[in-house]
């Protein structure tokens, strides 16, 4: 029942030269979310989702900004067509950072070759003609350097440095280029955009980033908040909606990942903090079954960390000390004869042979703006080694840097459609068959288009065989390599 993989294909269609592109502002993704149907190490799974809050809090500690680099589970990614001529890069998807950037021409220490099964590009500014230096006095090198940076002047490009949790880095400099991604076009249509997005040219990486590491992607997609993110720079020019949302299938893999506004399933929303670097919102009671732990409002503030920050990269829930602890004790008290073992010093399990579903509560927490979030028992408990476990964690007990956070991660997120409203500042979500299709509204001519999981293809015939061979092969691809790692 643990998710264990995201994988994200960003269905690109060969150039359609049909030009539907002038009124529709909304983008999709091809989702794939995928179950090993098996169970996974309970120290890798563990070892991802540290990296992920170290990474989180380097992004909330260093003024340059989005971090990001692959993890080793929490991997979706998708591929995405840069310059012109257009070739193809593969990048996470990651909702926890800003900044995009891809492997540069010019790195020598870059991976070259990736276990995922896909052919790595370095970008090379001279190959493609639309391809451009972003120079130092360009007003995006300014606010995203906090001002002008000393030493570099007019004549010069943009430089960039990311450093993360574990030290790894990747540094090199801005260009601006064209950047291709699939449209809606129809019902269940999808056809081939661009839009003019600045981006790093990575070229010197370290640690995890550099040529080392087995499971390399050509880079990073930051859907993060601030105004650098693509989306953020796609919606400034007026190509998209600055409005995302992911439904992640729990129960079949799968799902969806769009651009634009949603005016079907409608959701209700909660307000985002401001002045956060992440989605952070207000948590306001946790209740078990039918009962509300009896909790002070001052809990919710707990920390510098203010909120609570969702985060679809991170696989379980983790809670504040003074949360966790009374929630934990409600669900276990649900079945007095349970033999409660601590699995790895910090994992609750128990054995458990009935219907988890029918034997333990819906846990819901609620937000601002009446808000809440039900999670079904299936959905925080995961089966491991013949034991149930708790997917909450105590952040009390991690380490001090991620003293008492509370961050929920895909486990409770899936089976929902999520949406990010970056226009309003909210977030939202409603429980959702994310196998089904959501509707998206164009903004600019009112008109309202289905969006499914399984059903994007491109605008022309003979583009459809090509990308269903190429999605179907990247997807074979992915599998043998989840097998071959189990
Ligand atoms: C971008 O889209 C426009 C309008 O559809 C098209 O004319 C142009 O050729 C596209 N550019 C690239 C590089 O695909
Ligand atoms: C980003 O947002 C800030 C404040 O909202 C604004 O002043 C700035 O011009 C924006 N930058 C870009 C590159 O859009
Ligand atoms: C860049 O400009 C500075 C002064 O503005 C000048 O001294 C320098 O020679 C220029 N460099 C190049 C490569 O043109
Ligand atoms: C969230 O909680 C903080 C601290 O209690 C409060 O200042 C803020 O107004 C609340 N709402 C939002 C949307 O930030
Ligand atoms: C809730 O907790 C407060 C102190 O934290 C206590 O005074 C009160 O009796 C508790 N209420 C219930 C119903 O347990
Ligand atoms: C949990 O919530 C679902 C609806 O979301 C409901 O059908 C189910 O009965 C609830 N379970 C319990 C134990 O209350
Ligand atoms: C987390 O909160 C608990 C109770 O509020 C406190 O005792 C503990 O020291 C905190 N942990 C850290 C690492 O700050
Ligand atoms: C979810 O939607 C799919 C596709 O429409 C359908 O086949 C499936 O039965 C639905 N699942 C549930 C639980 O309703």
């Amino acid at each position: 029942m643990l998710p264990a993989l995201f994988f994200l294909t960003w269905v690109v269609a060969a150039s359609s030269g049909t030009g539907v592109r002038a009124a529709a502002n909304y983008g999709v993704f091809s989702l794939k979310y995928r179950y090993s149907g098996q169970e996974k190490s309970l120290s890798v799974l563990k070892a991802h989702d540290t990296q992920r809050q170290l990474r989180i809090l380097a992004g909330v500690d260093l003024p340059l900004g989005g971090t990001g680099r692959p993890d080793a589970i929490g991997l979706y990614y998708a591929k995405i067509g840069i310059g012109t001529p257009a070739k193809d890069y593969y990048v996470q998807i990651d909702t926890g950072s800003d900044l995009m950037w891809v492997n540069c021409i010019q790195c020598r220490e870059c991976p070259r070759r990736s276990s995922l099964g896909i052919d790595l590009t370095l970008y090379d500014i001279e190959d493609s003609d639309t391809g451009k230096l972003v120079s130092c006095d360009n007003p995006f090198c300014v606010e995203i350097s906090g001002g002008p940076l000393s030493g570099c002047t007019a004549n010069m490009s943009c430089p960039y440095i990311e450093i993360y949790g574990d030290g790894s880095s990747t540094a090199g400099y801005f260009v601006k280029d064209v950047v291709q991604y699939a449209q809606v076009s129809g019902d269940l249509r999808t056809t081939t955009a661009n839009g003019s997005v600045i981006f790093g040219c990575g070229e010197r990486q370290s640690g995890d980033l550099g040529s080392d590491n087995e499971e390399a992607l050509d880079g990073i997609l930051g859907f993060g908040k601030t105004n650098s993110s693509m989306i953020s720079q796609l919606a400034s020019s007026g190509d998209v909606k600055k409005t995302f949302a992911h439904c992640l299938d729990g129960t079949n893999g799968g799902g969806i990942f769009a651009i634009g506004h949603v005016v079907q399933p409608k959701v209700n929303t909660t307000p985002m903090v401001p002045d956060q670097p992440h989605y952070s919102v207000n948590m306001t009671a946790v209740q078990v079954g039918l009962e509300f732990l009896n909790l002070t409002t001052d809990v919710f503030e707990i920390g510098d960390r203010k909120g609570t920050i969702l985060d679809s990269g991170t696989t379980l829930a983790y809670l504040p000390e003074i949360i966790y602890e009374p929630l934990v004790s409600k669900i276990i008290a649900q079945q007095p004869d349970l033999k409660v073992h601590t699995v790895r010093d910090e994992y609750t399990c128990f054995q458990y042979s009935e219907s988890v579903d029918e034997g333990f509560p819906n846990v819901t927490f609620h937000f601002e703006n009446s808000l809440s979030l039900n999670v079904h028992p299936h959905e925080y408990l995961f089966p491991y080694e013949g034991l149930w476990c708790i997917g909450w964690q105590n952040s009390g007990m991690q380490s001090s840097d991620r003293r008492n956070m509370t961050l929920l991660g895909d486990l409770v997120l899936s089976n929902k459609l999520v949406v990010y409203d970056l226009e309003n500042q909210v977030i939202g979500w409603t429980e959702y068959n994310c196998s089904s299709s959501i509707k998206l509204q164009d903004e600019h001519s009112g008109t309202v288009h289905l969006v499914g999981s399984h059903y994007i293809s491109s605008e022309s015939p003979s583009c459809d065989v090509t990308a269903l061979v190429a999605f179907i092969l990247l997807m074979t691809l992915l599998q043998i390599f989840i097998y071959q790692n189990m």
